[in-house]
């Protein structure tokens, strides 16, 4: 483990972030996630930028931020006795300073909607990828997303906001896997038998015949036809009154077609990890 000198950073001047504190350790930041080179102490600035969760000053003393903003997926401090420094983030309570960072908890929370707990490993600690409460899958070598249920919206259009507004967007399913995982959700998440949750995908039969089982994905993130393996999508296209279902719900007992006006309660919303 690190060595004990390890320094609390507390910055008076302003209480707005009285409960931030920027933990000071020897070591290095490893990992595949690319930051951006600051001024020389840039770590004052990440104290009051709440995007930056992370700063590396190597033993030159070159100071590079990493904002969570960029999702990083593959990063983790470790211990280094060559002079580098890292600082980062964790909310803890007002006035406690620790002694030893081996037995906390260490989280950042710099939104409502965002928090982040580093894992702790044998010689340091790892990023956690995806934000507290979200879920990683791993779509193909390069595309790595995060992906979590949430309750509140009524209009497909409003489904897609709540996403926005959670720096994500309404996602599509790629794998039966993942869908799996939402019905495994869903069930967590409600006891409603019929449940049905926003997610990407709009029907398109441009060019081909009606009824088509081809859905548009408007992501970004998800790609093919992940709905035909899936014996259970139930893809009836119109409703009982012949009104056109087009949009894609996905439920405890799979995937639905529904009319894209419906009101629903419930959506998915995922984001790419870089
Ligand atoms: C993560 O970073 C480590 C250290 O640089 C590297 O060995 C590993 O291959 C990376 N993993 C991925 C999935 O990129
Ligand atoms: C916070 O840092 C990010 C880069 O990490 C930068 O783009 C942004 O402008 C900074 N915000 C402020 C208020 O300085
Ligand atoms: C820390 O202090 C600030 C300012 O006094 C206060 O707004 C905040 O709620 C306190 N946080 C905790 C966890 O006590
Ligand atoms: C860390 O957090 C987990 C989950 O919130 C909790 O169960 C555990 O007791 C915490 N550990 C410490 C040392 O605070
Ligand atoms: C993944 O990215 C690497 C590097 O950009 C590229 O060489 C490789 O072909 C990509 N793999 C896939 C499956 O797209
Ligand atoms: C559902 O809840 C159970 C029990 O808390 C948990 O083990 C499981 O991982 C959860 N599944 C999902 C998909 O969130
Ligand atoms: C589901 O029902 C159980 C038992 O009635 C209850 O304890 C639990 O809180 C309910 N969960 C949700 C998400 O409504
Ligand atoms: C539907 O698919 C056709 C053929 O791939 C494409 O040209 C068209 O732009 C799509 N329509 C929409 C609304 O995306």
């Amino acid at each position: 483990m690190f060595s004990p000198v390890i320094f609390l950073l507390f910055f008076l001047l302003s209480c707005v972030f009285c409960d931030t504190k920027l933990m000071e350790v020897y070591g290095k930041v490893i990992g595949t996630a690319q930051g951006t080179p600051s001024a020389s102490n840039c770590h004052i600035d990440c104290y009051y930028n709440s995007t930056c969760f992370l700063v590396y000053k190597d033993s030159e003393g070159v100071c590079i931020q990493y904002s969570y903003l960029d999702n990083p997926k593959n990063l983790s401090v470790v211990a280094a006795n060559d002079g580098s420094q890292v600082y980062f983030k964790a909310t803890l309570p007002n006035d406690t300073c620790p002694a030893t960072l081996n037995s906390l908890n260490l989280t950042y929370t710099p939104t409502n909607y965002f928090s982040y707990t580093w894992k702790p490993i044998a010689n340091g600690w790892a990023f956690p990828g995806c934000a507290n409460g979200w879920h990683l899958s791993v779509r193909s070598e390069n595309l790595t997303v995060c992906i979590k249920g949430f309750y509140q919206t009524v209009y497909r259009s409003a489904a897609i906001k709540t996403c926005t507004d959670r720096s994500s967007v309404l996602i599509g399913v790629q794998s039966v896997e993942e869908s799996q995982w939402m019905r495994e959700e869903i069930g967590n998440l409600t006891n409603k038998s019929y449940a049905p949750f926003w997610i990407d995908g709009v029907r398109n039969c441009t060019g081909i015949e009606p009824g088509c089982r081809r859905f548009d994905w408007s992501d970004g993130l998800t790609t093919g036809d992940p709905l035909l393996p899936e014996e259970s999508a139930s893809l009836s296209v119109t409703d009982k009154s012949q009104r056109l279902e087009n949009c894609l719900v996905v439920t405890v007992t799979g995937l639905n077609d529904v009319a894209c006006s419906n009101a629903q309660k419930r959506m998915f919303c995922g984001y790419k990890l870089n």
